[in-house]
């Protein structure tokens, strides 16, 4: 088997996709692995311009079929790197037109397709992983609260939903992304800071924040990252 394809989608608007899809390049690095990042936020590519010079990193535009099949050709050609892909809100059309070159080449590529889906509170982005679990049957779907938006037990929608019931049947797993105190996710942001950059850089409070959230992003990770 070649690595691994994480994809961290969503599709809504500010869920944390990017957030956390730099958690898990910065997990795998530690790891060891050598990552290719494709970005595909082609309005705010936020996670490439932080992480360009650290791993391979690529822009694509996942609304076309062109972005699709230079994908599948980068999985291809780097079969020992992993690969994270950032997506972009309301990606859900270019998934359902388009995720087939993906879904239908991973025998080929002998890569698993390993979803993290970020979730808010909110109805849509239950609905919108529906969706997704049409386009693309054969990936591993993750569901992941944020608990940016409040703490598990308020994830009432999905909870107890008929999706979680369908989810974990697949084998997929309900996790928790821990939420990081404001000033510290402020700075990373607005410095386009890697994370294992802002571990040097930052005053010793953040940094020890950063360490703690850091630590809680890895037992959550390791449980479904095996790259
Ligand atoms: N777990 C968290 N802890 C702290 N801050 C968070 C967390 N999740 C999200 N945020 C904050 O929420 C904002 C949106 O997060 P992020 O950019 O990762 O979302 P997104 O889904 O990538 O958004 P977009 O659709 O615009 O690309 C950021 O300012 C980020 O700092
Ligand atoms: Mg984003």
């Amino acid at each position: 088997m070649a690595k691994s394809i994480y994809l961290i989608g969503g599709s809504k608007g500010g869920v944390g996709k990017s957030l956390l899809t730099m958690a898990t390049i910065d997990f795998l690095m530690e790891r060891g692995e050598s990552v290719l990042l494709v970005e595909s936020d082609t309005s705010n590519p936020d996670v490439w311009k932080t992480y360009k010079d650290s791993v391979d990193a690529k822009w694509l535009n996942l609304d076309e079929a062109d972005g699709w099949i230079q994908l599948v050709n980068d999985c291809d050609s780097k079969p020992d790197h992993v690969v994270v892909i950032n997506t972009a809100a309301r990606n859900n059309k270019g998934v359902s037109a388009h995720g087939e070159t993906l879904s239908s080449t991973l025998a080929e590529l002998q890569r698993k397709l390993v979803t993290l889906w970020v979730i808010n509170r909110q109805r849509d982005s239950l609905e919108l992983l529906k969706d997704f679990m049409q386009a693309i049957p054969n990936a591993e779907v993750h569901v992941v609260r944020n608990a940016y938006f409040g703490e598990e037990s308020k994830f009432e929608l999905y909870n107890g939903s008929k999706l979680r019931t369908t989810v974990e049947e697949r084998g997929g797993k309900s996790l928790t992304f821990p939420d990081l105190a404001d000033r510290v996710s402020d700075d990373l942001y607005s410095k386009r800071m890697s994370i294992a950059a802002a571990r040097q850089d930052m005053p010793i409070g953040n940094r020890a924040e950063l360490t703690r959230w850091r630590n809680e992003v890895r037992k959550m990770l390791e449980t479904v990252i095996h790259a």
